[in-house]
């Protein structure tokens, strides 16, 4: 039976996106679950970042992100940009990834060998309290075109993608829905 318990915003899947910050000559990365799609047309993303990280600053000197989707072969990744921080690492070349430019942003950095990026231009910033949240608009996609797919759908690579929930990561498997009954 349930009963009434404090608080607690953890109890779902979250994603795990590494976020590009900074500019191509000093580009960073970070790791985060506390982001989500908040919007379809403007295409807009939200994105809460606490004002300890080096991120944070980066984000809003250059009110702009990418987001890059990582995979299941990408996890040493994800746990590096989310343990050290870029005031000390330059953890794109500690993991071996290369940092390209994301247009139309010019200067923001994406990460070349993954599948999925998107491009990120900062809208809105709010206070919240332990973090501030970050609402940009997609301004475009990076990814590799399905053949003749009329809407020019990215391939997500959704078998291989992972999720984030209760301190652990996931790999994401499709359920089948029933047809006959
Ligand atoms: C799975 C995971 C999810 C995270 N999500 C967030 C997040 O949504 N927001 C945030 O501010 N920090 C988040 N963090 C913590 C930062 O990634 C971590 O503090 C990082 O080292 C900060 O790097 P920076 O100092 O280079 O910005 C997360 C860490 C992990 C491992």
């Amino acid at each position: 039976m349930k009963t009434v318990l404090p608080p607690f915003v953890h109890g779902f899947p979250a994603p795990a996106v590494l976020i590009g910050c900074g500019s191509l000559e000093k580009p960073n990365l970070i790791t985060c679950s506390w982001f989500g799609t908040v919007c379809s047309e403007p295409p807009m993303v939200g994105l809460a970042v606490r004002e300890s990280r080096y991120s944070y600053h980066l984000i809003q000197q250059h009110r702009a992100f990418s987001v890059n989707i990582p995979c299941v072969s990408d996890l040493k990744a994800v746990v590096h940009c989310g343990t050290v921080s870029g005031r000390r690492h330059d953890k794109f070349r500690e993991l071996g990834l290369t940092a390209v430019p994301c247009p139309p942003l010019k200067d923001t950095p994406m990460i070349a060998e993954f599948h999925l990026s998107l491009a990120c231009r900062v809208r809105h910033e709010l206070e919240l309290g332990s973090h501030h949240l970050f609402v940009a608009e997609v301004l475009a996609v990076h990814g590799e075109e399905i053949p003749a797919h009329a809407a020019n759908r990215p391939h997500l690579h959704a078998d291989e993608q992972i999720t984030y929930l209760d301190g652990k990561y996931w790999a994401l498997h499709e359920v089948a829905l029933a047809h006959d009954r």
